[in-house]
């Protein structure tokens, strides 16, 4: 069924469940920061101070990923617990250390780190000096990427750059629903996108130059994206309104990466056009690369795909007059009413949608590996340990997966379900639970329970294990 090789995850981020946000030296985060700043943009105005506590509980969350025999745990790093001010002129040694703990553990129980260098968290001091948008970032996230390589890639074989650009681009400097805030309609989503590829490209080449042979490991950015399909089949309109969803999302960090070291035309040439419709004058919105920086083309070792939904598409209807990505885009996205929803409002239950995003992928970009690095399923409301139809999801999801992999050709390698626990979902705070284990954040002790889907993915990773 899966080749006896096949990685069986889980995934958390540092600032979803360490906490300890100002313990042994660590530096304050754009989340920190986001979360202090009371005006309601957090449910509930909750923060990530405590989260999971896994910055002192770090056992319990062993013992979770051990329950589940796993064979993997995706962790992100906090960059800020690691150098408070972001530069390696000041390491913090407590951060170093707890990480090592953590690597060395997992090692110790047979499971192999897949770690995440940037999961939304960026140190405060650099967004001080212009975050993502400034072009000096990255190079300076180069060189956090250079010692994270140094200091733990002897033991880390599979490392991920930055987690879903889009969403830190996008929610974070256009919508301002994410750290840092920012509403920049139209022009800093696409500067920070575009600083993040610089930056993701340049680590990369780090890695191939200076660690590649020594370590042996493998790196990517993991990008998120959801399955998109015309409203009518065989309307012009909608398949180009489809189109232009895909290139706004996966294109927009894939194709530069996998196929042509560009944007994706169709995205260019929205953006252009609706800057000349109002009228926008200038270079285009959407920024070019430098021939004199290190090639954006072909650095990812892998495919790294954070699957959650699937959206029918037909067109926005033009312009709004105003600047904004959505204009940009000019699509609109509807739910086909067969979709079940589970717990928050973007999240339709659609596990054959993975599938055929799994295919496009292989169509796409010259059927690379993939790695499946998030895929979940959220509870609000009330607390459901024996939460059937999340264990279902996971079945008919892996069972997709199977027929890719089997039917289709698609190389898939892994799976990572999203999350070993229930943790601070960002804007969402701690209403939405996404677990694989229940964590009471009403009890001092954050005692850890499985859920029935914690219980029915360990029998599927007993059943698949070692190849079948
Ligand atoms: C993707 C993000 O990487 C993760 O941090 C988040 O919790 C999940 N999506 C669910 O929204």
């Amino acid at each position: 069924m899966f080749p006896c090789d096949f990685a069986w995850g889980a995934g958390t981020a540092a600032y979803q469940i360490e906490g300890g946000w100002q313990a042994d030296g660590k530096g304050p985060s754009i989340w920190d920061t986001f979360c202090h700043e009371k005006g309601g943009r957090v449910f509930g105005e909750q923060d990530g101070d405590v989260g999971c506590n896994s910055y002192e509980l770090w056992e319990q969350d062993l013992e979770c990923i051990q329950w589940l025999g796993l064979t993997h745990y995706r962790l992100s790093l906090s960059w800020a617990r690691l150098l408070p001010d972001g530069t390696t002129r000041h390491v913090n040694q407590k951060g170093v250390q707890y990480y090592n703990k953590v690597i060395d553990d997992l090692l110790a129980c047979n499971v192999s780190p897949m770690v995440t260098l940037y999961h939304f968290d960026l140190p405060q001091a650099l967004q001080d000096q212009g975050g993502w948008k400034s072009s000096d970032i990255a190079a300076i996230f180069d060189s956090y990427a250079k010692f994270c390589f140094h200091t733990f890639g002897d033991r880390v074989k599979l490392w991920i750059t930055i987690n879903e650009p889009y969403v830190c681009a996008k929610l974070g400097h256009e919508d301002g629903i994410h750290a840092p805030g920012l509403k920049e309609p139209g022009v800093a989503a696409y500067v920070v996108g575009h600083n993040m590829l610089r930056a993701h490209a340049m680590a990369w080449h780090s890695y191939n130059s200076f660690y590649r042979t020594k370590q042996d490991g493998a790196v990517s950015l993991a990008i998120n994206s959801d399955w998109f399909e015309p409203s009518t089949a065989g309307c012009t309109e909608d398949i180009s309104a489809t189109e232009r969803c895909f290139a706004f999302t996966l294109g927009w960090f894939a194709w530069p990466v996998f196929v042509t070291g560009d944007y994706p035309e169709v995205m260019r040439s929205a953006i252009d056009a609706q800057s000349e419709k109002l009228g926008f004058r200038g270079s285009s919105r959407l920024p070019c690369f430098s021939k004199d920086e290190p090639a954006i083309l072909g650095t990812a070792d892998f495919f790294a795909l954070n699957y959650y939904t699937s959206r029918m598409v037909k067109p926005g209807g033009g312009s709004c007059g105003k600047m904004s990505m959505k204009s940009d885009r000019d699509a609109e996205e509807v739910l086909d009413p067969s979709w079940p929803l589970c717990g928050v409002s973007w999240l339709a239950v659609v596990p054959h949608g993975l599938r055929k995003l799994l295919k496009y992928i292989k169509d796409t970009f010259s059927n690379p590996a993939v790695y499946i690095t998030e895929n979940g399923f959220s509870q609000v409301g009330p607390l459901q340990i024996e939460d059937a139809q999340r264990s279902e999801y996971y079945k008919e999801t892996i069972s997709e997966v199977a027929k890719a992999t089997q039917e289709d050709g698609v190389n898939v390698r892994g799976y990572f379900a999203w999350s070993l626990l229930d943790n601070f979902e960002w804007a969402d705070g701690f209403s939405v639970r996404f677990g694989l284990f229940h964590v009471d954040f009403g009890d001092v002790k954050l005692s850890r329970t499985v859920y029935q889907s914690g219980r029915e993915y360990a029998k599927t990773i007993i059943k698949y294990k070692g190849g079948r």
